[in-house]
């Protein structure tokens, strides 16, 4: 691995990689290739360590010329594919930039790679040197019962929002050109990642400023939903070790191994929120949980089977998720200014209005 493509590096998981991957490989170079949509900041991708080895490229993975460019100037060996919209709840209200972004901008990067690295008249790079690195989530195998057991590598998919259908396509996608291309690859399927440079339309951030802001904590449904959480720097940790010693042609899932309710997770921000900030005009911070009509279709339960990429690979989340909450609130109280760049985005002044403004209360508490 000298010469990466990372696909989506300036967004929250992407650029946490990049971050990781430039001070664990003293080696390699990363060409960064991201739109910047609303998700996407240079601001994340300030103070990198061994930024000589970093060069970012403001493009769309849609364009192909631009990707056949890429990979022939840099000589790429490696694409690590984080770019896609991501957000379930901006997939409800407009799906069509989910199925451009995340099927035919996948399509575009396995073409390109196929025609580069598998046609012998283009490709300086040997094919057992190469591949293609697709980041997925737990959300194409569904949803689970309370006492269903945890999705594995082999669980049929069956995806229930347009982000989940748009991923497990990308999925289906990637499989296919292994198996019919011979085109190299590996996935992580991951569950929800927190942490550092996490856009606020996501639980745990929105939460977090929210509250420091004295605004609700807009709960969904009964709040009972449980989801997997994962410290972001242990799901940079489990992608090198899969791109390191992982099995080509295989995919792992990865997790943080909890099962909290959402309304245990808000609870426990507020909670670390009144012991950092004692004096604030909102504390207790539990005060402003604001119970809202819920997520059409909301998928009630994910949890990951994580043995696989445990026993194979020997990875293991560090992070517990009470010590990773505490790193990522300490995070957001460190850096009032990353906030404020995006407080002053109409973007996201925007998107609140659509999703929260006129979104009914309820007092369903069970
Ligand atoms: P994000 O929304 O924070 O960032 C996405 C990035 O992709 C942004 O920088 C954006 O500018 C870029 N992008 C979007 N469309 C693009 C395009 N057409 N061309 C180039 N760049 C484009 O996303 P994230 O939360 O960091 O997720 C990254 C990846 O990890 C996604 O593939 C997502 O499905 C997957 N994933 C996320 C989680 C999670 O909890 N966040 C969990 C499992 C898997
Ligand atoms: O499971 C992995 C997935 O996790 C990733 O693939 C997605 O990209 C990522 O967005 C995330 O999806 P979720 O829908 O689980 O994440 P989100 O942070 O949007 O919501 C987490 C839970 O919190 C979910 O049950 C919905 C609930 N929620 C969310 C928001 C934004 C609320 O109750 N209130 C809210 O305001």
């Amino acid at each position: 691995m000298q010469n990466v493509i990372v696909t989506g590096g300036a967004g929250f998981i992407g650029s946490n990689f990049v971050r990781y991957l430039l001070g664990a490989d003293h080696q390699v170079r990363i060409i960064n290739l991201d739109a910047l949509t609303y998700a996407g900041s240079l601001e994340n991708l300030k103070n990198l360590p061994a930024s000589e080895r970093h060069i970012f490229v403001q493009g769309d993975i849609c364009d192909r010329a631009l990707v056949d460019d890429l990979l022939a100037r840099y000589q790429i060996d490696t694409i690590v594919h984080f770019a896609a919209e991501t957000h379930v709840d901006r997939s409800i209200l407009g799906p069509e930039q989910f199925i451009r972004t995340n099927v035919m901008g996948t399509f575009t990067l396995l073409e390109a790679a196929r025609r580069y690295w598998l046609d012998e008249k283009a490709n300086p790079v040997a094919p057992q040197e190469v591949r293609f690195h697709h980041i997925s989530t737990d959300e194409v195998f569904g949803t689970l019962q309370p006492d269903d057991p945890p999705f594995s590598e082999i669980t049929p998919y069956a995806p229930r929002s347009p982000y989940a259908a748009s991923k497990a396509a990308s999925d289906h996608l990637v499989r296919a050109y292994g198996h019919t291309y011979g085109l190299p690859f590996t996935i992580t399927n991951c569950t929800n990642n927190y942490g550092p440079y996490q856009f606020p339309e996501k639980l745990i951030p929105l939460m977090i400023l929210n509250a420091l802001q004295g605004r609700l904590l807009p709960v969904y449904g009964d709040g009972q939903q449980i989801r997997d959480w994962l410290y972001v720097e242990d799901h940079c940790e489990a992608i090198l070790t899969v791109l390191r010693h992982g099995q080509v042609g295989e995919s792992y899932n990865v997790g943080g191994g909890n099962q909290p309710t959402n309304l245990t997770v808000i609870h426990e921000i507020c909670d670390i929120l009144d012991e950092l900030q004692p004096n604030s005009p909102y504390s207790p911070h539990d005060q402003l949980i604001q119970y809202v009509k819920d997520r059409p279709g909301h998928d009630r339960r994910y949890a990951m089977d994580i043995t696989s990429i445990q026993r194979e690979l020997d990875w293991h989340p560090r992070q517990s998720l009470s010590s990773g909450l505490a790193r990522t609130v300490q995070w957001y109280l460190e850096n009032p200014s990353w906030i404020d760049a995006i407080h002053q985005q109409q973007d996201y002044q925007g998107w609140l209005a659509k999703n929260y403004g006129d979104r009914e209360t309820t007092s369903n508490q069970s």
